[in-house]
């Protein structure tokens, strides 16, 4: 990781203070080497952040059934419905002809809700965008999206998501 490619966020970040030891024996490359690599981690620490922030979102303790009628968005691959399930803000994609990613809309950094932009995610709160499947793809460095497991049932034209 290089440091130019830190996005801090905006201020509203814990603090956690870092410290190190460096040993008197080591060589100036391997100094600037750890100096570097310091000055990310306490960068990183500062926003509350890291590439892998844990996973957010509600388990969802038995499968929700969707009508896939009641979201016009997703009678089109590609299309993308937003939801509220037990209380949770969720997206539901539709990927393929028979295939749907649902995810939860709590973004993985400080816990906003992301919003559609586009054929993916965006956190108005520090700016992390994500993909149709959830995954980091820019601003905020962060984790993904948390993912659901889907079922599909052509006949009853309903995802069923746990
Ligand atoms: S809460 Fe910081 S990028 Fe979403």
């Amino acid at each position: 990781m290089n440091e130019s490619s830190i996005t801090p966020c905006s201020g509203q970040c814990r603090v956690t203070a870092q410290s190190a030891t460096v040993g008197s024996g080591i060589g100036r490359r391997t100094f600037l080497a750890q100096s570097a690599m310091l000055a990310a981690i306490t960068a990183l620490a500062a926003c509350g952040a890291s590439p892998a922030d844990s996973l957010t979102g509600p388990t969802l303790s038995s499968g929700t059934t969707v009508q896939l009628s009641s979201y016009p968005a997703l009678a089109s691959v590609g299309g993308i419905a937003l939801v509220t399930i037990a209380a949770s803000p969720f997206a539901i994609v539709r990927t393929g002809v028979s295939t749907f990613v649902a995810l939860s809309r709590v973004c993985p950094h400080q816990g906003s809700i992301v919003d559609q932009s586009g054929s993916g995610f965006l956190c108005p709160n520090h700016g992390a965008q994500f993909n149709a499947s959830g995954s980091w793809i820019g601003g905020q460095p962060t984790g993904n999206l948390r993912s659901y497991a889907t079922v599909y049932d052509a006949k009853a034209g309903t995802v069923t998501i746990s």
